[in-house]
């Protein structure tokens, strides 16, 4: 695994997005897996930016979303999908219909599942995949213990998790307690991982990533048998190691 060690979130957003903006503008197509959460916002605004000011172009791509919440319709503001919209895919020129996000409204949750890992094999599979990561090593919606065989997938979500994303509702209760998440094994069949990672909440976090063994209770550690992961972190992150 590389890493790149930035003064702060800002310098990750930046690094990050040039990072991205180069993939896009090297290739015909490219598809990229995109995350959401707080770490991703600063990187969307800055391809916001440079697509305002530098015109790079999202006709090209298409994309697939880590996650989303069961029980949250797309016009919810909480579901993953407004967040797409709010955050970035209403001011770049990608096509809504070049844009992929689990149903989590879906009657039949494993043909969702199913039609949402298949669907990522036929576009070819993943270039580039940016990631977060949870408090508890979580990528995605992959809580500790998830298997590293596993493709896309219902998760309950952990106690933590929940609390984690409390602030974004009015009051925990809100906060789904499930979601479908792409799996391990989807993630890892990725060409290229960007996980990014920024603050102090995430020391632990990071600790382990580089320290621990592989290990399913902290599912992060699995990128460490990846080929081609670059770590964006900053200095606040990066304190026990
Ligand atoms: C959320 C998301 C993850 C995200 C992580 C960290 O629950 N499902 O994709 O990476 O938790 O979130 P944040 O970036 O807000 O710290």
């Amino acid at each position: 695994m590389k890493i790149i060690e930035v003064s702060d979130y800002k310098q990750m957003s930046v690094k990050a997005a040039q990072h991205l903006i180069g993939k896009v503008r090297s290739a015909d197509s490219v598809t990229l897996g995109l995350a959401t959460g707080g770490t991703p916002k600063g990187l969307y605004g800055e391809l916001i930016e440079d697509h305002h000011v530098n015109g790079t172009s999202y006709k090209c791509v298409n994309s697939f979303n880590l996650d989303e919440y069961i029980g949250l319709s797309k016009e919810d503001p909480n579901s993953y999908f407004q967040y797409m919209c709010t955050n970035l895919f209403s001011h770049i020129d990608i096509s809504l219909e070049n844009t992929h996000i689990p149903s989590g409204m879906a009657v039949n949750l494993q043909e969702e599942c199913n039609r949402y890992e298949n669907l990522i094999e036929q576009a070819g599979g993943i270039d580039l995949q940016v990631l977060g990561i949870g408090e508890n090593g979580h990528i995605g919606f992959n809580e500790p213990g998830t298997s590293f065989q596993s493709g896309t997938h219902l998760v309950d979500l952990a106690d933590s998790t929940r609390e984690a994303n409390a602030r974004y509702f009015s009051s925990i209760d809100e906060v789904p307690s499930q979601a479908i998440t792409m799996g391990i094994s989807t993630i890892m069949k990725s060409r290229e991982i960007l996980l990014l990672v920024s603050g102090s909440s995430k020391q632990e976090a990071m600790k382990k990533l580089l320290e621990n063994e592989v290990t399913e209770s902290f599912p992060a550690s699995i990128l460490r048998n990846h080929h081609n992961v670059t770590i964006i972190a900053d200095k606040d992150a990066l304190t026990l190691v």
